[in-house]
């Protein structure tokens, strides 16, 4: 075939893909989402037709001329820059290939156009704009300094439109130190079909004679020390219930051995022959039979009630606090298991490196990363190198460790280079989820709209494993009671072990699932005393200078010096006032919600952000992070932060960020902490990199400084959501016909990236509300486990979000900023269920609302 222009010659495996031929051959811009023709992520042209490369086989390509995005120069590439059509670019390499490809006809429709490829991160109204060549203007609504508060593009673009952008996988020659000295050999896992069982023996000599198998790996082979894999700044905070590879499984898709091979397709047949004798035991699946006396324990060591976490708080008198009001509302509410479907799967390169144990690896968190793995092999930290390229998205499920752990033990034992990448399947029966949650909110008021009272009760489902139980827990019981100014609270909560997919770190850490109960419930209660559900939060949403009342005893450490709500509110009732927004056709019920999510700026204990700023010949500067860039848009507003204190283009800074070697030690990018934390901590080296310049005027040496932020200091941020919506009653499908969301964001850094964060969680989290679950049989096996399986929201589902930014300043953050990537995910829930009861006179407690729920509701003699 020839590839952009090149003849390429070679004979294909038997029954292997067009995906995995053109990246043997080097070109990486092809990426893999799903390799079962479901995202996009893979489009290539063929004979300038564009197809999903992952289901096309590489022997029908043969005598044809395949284009990539390394070979594409189309005027779309532009306009994605021009846009900012893209977060974290995995997705963007395919989304150009088929928007490049588009008919005039194609362009008029692009929901249907388009179905095909899935972004999980801009939530695709800038990609829409990219291609219809749409630009909106950025008007902020304050003073700006530049470059402060300007869309400064992402100093990626250029890499990401043309393929060149090197990811986890893309072991291209340019990077020498961050590539291994040879082809890696392949990992596959074998997993557990039990939800429950003790491993009696495993039988690998079949395997190990695969031809191409180097070694296998079993529960004989594991470090003999717990871990969780969970990653902190404080690693006591989770649990230490989980071994590399453990004798006992406890759940359906559990690790029970590694193989690694020459080949991947090696690998596999050796996992099939591997014999394993199970004694199984009892499973139990969900979180309130697993508390039940006599119920099959998880980890009786650590947890004799299956219980991994409980908190039991009151504050004030809330027994009084109900006799006082006028109207009380108590209701229970379940949120359901999602996940994160960042399109780039979990993976790891690891080898070794003069003595060294390096990794290359897809994380939130390489210093963390870098440290656990210290503990469980016995390691000091500069035996190990923990490096990450670009990452394909992560909203929290980086934040663990589910790859690493393993591909340093096969590294360790081989010596040899070594890789691992999760299949989607592997990423829906085994990586992490969302916790599921089941609610009892209980919120008394007066009849003038005073809230006298609040009770949560709360049962977290976190599966067969506690990493996060704890810390989303304590999250989830926080900022959603601490937002309303009543002084009487009681909150009864539990983190709970099941047989079932590990749940973990998810966009909100908690909070989408406790905020979706309590605006939920605050919504009924303002019905029940016949006022404005927005003019009731108005009246009981904290103010600026109020004390936060959690019920924990200990005075807050969390100011409240900026609040943003009542503009924030104000500004999406104003919206939705408007009259913007599309019309509801004949004959369906219309609706309007809202809701609001507070968000603390940095979590709890502290967060360690550190940077280094060098001066570069020729008037340039590098800053050296050890955030993460993961889509979150860090390294841009990093270059914006470093140029506002040393007087120079955002241009003139690079940024290097997330490698153990190039920084000192950083938390990690969660938490919302890339620019409250991270960036400080880069204002800080530039600040006094700035002062040795002035005191060397001379410029004779090459200076350099470093900046450290501790994460103590913390504020809150708002976000409020707003849609109307309407309803057809004999189908029971939703349709949205106005959203808008404001957002207290502080000073605003970069308006075309916080609107894209803002963009994108609203897109998630409609997906979430409407139709995303990860499914389980009673035997606890995911059943959803395939994006088609699972309804990822493409561009069709999506309604273009109108993105308000409330004028308000933090006295923390740098040049008075707050973030914005998680809160936008919150409030999106209630709001929708909110418009639902306002159109249909029905409350939904559970969520997701999808059609045939709603029309069950609406239509009970035909359900
Ligand atoms: S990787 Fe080919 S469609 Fe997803
Ligand atoms: S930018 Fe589309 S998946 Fe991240």
């Amino acid at each position: 075939m020839i590839v952009n222009g090149t003849p390429v010659s070679g004979t294909p495996r038997p029954g292997q893909c067009l995906r995995t031929f053109l990246r043997d051959s080097g070109w990486f811009g092809v990426k893999k989402g799903c390799d079962a023709g479901d995202c996009g992520a893979c489009t290539v042209h063929v004979d300038g037709v564009p197809v999903h490369s992952c289901i096309y086989p590489a022997l029908r390509a043969a005598g044809r001329e395949v284009t990539t995005i390394e070979g594409l120069s189309h005027p779309v590439q532009q306009a994605f820059l021009d846009t900012q059509g893209f977060q974290c670019g995995f997705c963007t390499p395919g989304m150009i290939m088929t928007a490049a490809a588009l008919t005039p006809e194609q362009q008029a429709d692009l929901p249907r156009a388009m179905k095909g490829n899935i972004c999980r991160c801009t939530g695709y109204s800038a990609i829409a704009d990219a291609i219809t060549g749409t630009t909106r203007i950025f008007r902020p609504n304050v003073p700006v300094v530049a470059p402060i508060g300007h869309p400064v593009p992402a100093p990626a673009g250029p890499d990401v439109v043309t393929g060149r952008a090197r990811f986890t996988a893309d072991l291209g020659p340019e990077e020498p130190d961050a590539v291994p000295p040879e082809p890696p050999l392949h990992m596959k896992l074998l997993r557990s079909p039990h939800a429950h069982a003790e491993i009696r023996s495993i039988d690998a000599s079949a395997a190990s004679r695969v031809p191409g198998v180097v070694a296998v790996f079993t529960y004989e082979d594991s470090p003999a020390r717990r871990f969780s894999t969970a990653r902190h700044h404080d690693p006591d905070d989770d649990p230490y219930d989980t071994l590399v590879l453990d004798r006992v499984v406890r759940f359906a898709g559990q690790r029970v051995a590694a193989v690694v091979a020459d080949t991947v397709a090696a690998a596999e047949a050796a996992c099939a022959l591997i014999e394993v004798d199970y004694d199984v035991r009892p499973a139990v699946t969900d979180a309130v039979s697993a508390i039940r006396p006599g119920a099959p324990l998880l980890h009786p060591d650590l947890a004799p009630r299956n219980v991994a976490a409980d908190v039991h708080r009151e504050a004030g008198d809330p027994d009084r606090g109900f006799a006082a009001a006028d109207e009380v509302y108590e209701q229970t509410f379940r949120v359901q298991r999602v996940q994160h479907v960042h399109l780039e799967t979990h993976t790891t390169v690891g080898w070794m490196s003069r003595g060294r144990l390096v990794l290359r690896t897809s994380s939130q968190t390489p210093f963390l990363t870098r440290d656990e793995l210290c503990r469980i092999f016995g390691l000091e930290k500069d035996q190990v190198r923990v490096v990450v390229k670009r990452t394909g998205g992560g909203f929290g499920g980086k934040q663990e460790m589910l790859t690493e752990d393993v591909v340093a033990l096969a590294v360790l034992a081989t010596g040899r280079p070594v890789h691992l990448e999760f299949t989607r399947e592997e990423e829906f029966s085994a990586a992490t989820t969302r916790h599921p949650m089941e609610i009892t909110v209980r919120a008394g008021a007066t009849r003038d709209g005073t809230l006298t009272a609040l009770a949560l009760t709360v049962t977290s489902d976190t599966g067969a494993y506690g990493n996060h139980a704890p810390g989303v827990l304590f999250h989830a019981i926080e900022e959603a009671v601490t937002a309303y100014r009543c002084v009487n609270k009681r909150i009864t909560a539990r983190a709970v072990y099941t047989n079932t997919v590990p749940a973990g770190a998810f966009r909100g850490y908690g909070l989408s699932q406790t905020v979706f109960a309590v605006e939920c419930a605050f919504d009924e209660l303002a019905r029940l005393l016949g006022l404005d559900p927005a003019e009731f939060r108005r009246r009981n949403l904290i103010r600026e200078g109020d004390d936060l009342v959690n019920g924990s005893g200990e005075p807050s450490d969390v100011s409240t010096a900026s609040v943003g709500a009542a503009e924030c509110l104000d500004l999406v009732e104003k919206a939705l006032a408007s009259g913007r927004g599309s019309a509801a056709p004949d004959g369906w019920l219309t609706g309007t919600g809202i809701a609001v999510g507070m968000l603390d700026t940095v979590p709890p204990g502290g967060h360690d952000g550190r940077a280094r700023v060098a001066q570069l010949p020729g008037g340039r500067y590098a800053v050296f992070a050890g955030t993460a860039e993961f889509g979150n848009g860090t390294t841009t507003v990093h270059q914006q932060l470093a140029a506002r204190v040393l007087g120079c283009s955002p241009t003139d800074v690079d940024v290097l960020s997330s490698d153990t070697d190039r920084s000192g030690h950083d938390t990690g990018a969660y938490g919302s902490t890339g620019i409250v934390v991270a960036g400080t901590a880069t204002v800080r080296a530039a600040r006094a990199l700035a002062e040795a310049m002035a005191a060397d005027p001379g410029g004779e040496k090459l200076l350099e400084a470093e900046g450290y932020c501790d994460g103590r200091a913390r504020s809150v941020s708002f976000a409020a959501q707003g849609l109307r919506i309407a309803v057809c009653p004999p189908t029971g499908e939703i349709r949205i016909l106005q959203s808008v969301q404001a957002v207290d964001a502080g000073t605003v850094i970069n308006p075309a990236q916080l609107r894209g964060q803002v963009e994108g969680g609203v897109a998630q989290a409609l997906g979430a509300a409407l139709f995303e679950e990860v499914r389980l049989d009673s035997a606890g096996q995911v059943t959803t486990r395939a994006l088609r399986e699972y309804h990822v929201p493409v561009l069709a589902d999506l309604p273009r979000t109108e993105v308000c930014f409330a004028a308000t300043r933090d006295a923390n953050g740098p040049f008075g900023a707050k973030p914005m990537s998680e809160a936008p995910f919150n409030p999106v829930a209630p709001a929708l269920a909110n418009a639902l009861r306002d159109a249909t006179g029905v409350r939904f407690t559970a969520l997701p609302l999808r059609r045939d729920v709603v029309y069950g509701a609406l239509n009970p003699e035909g359900a």
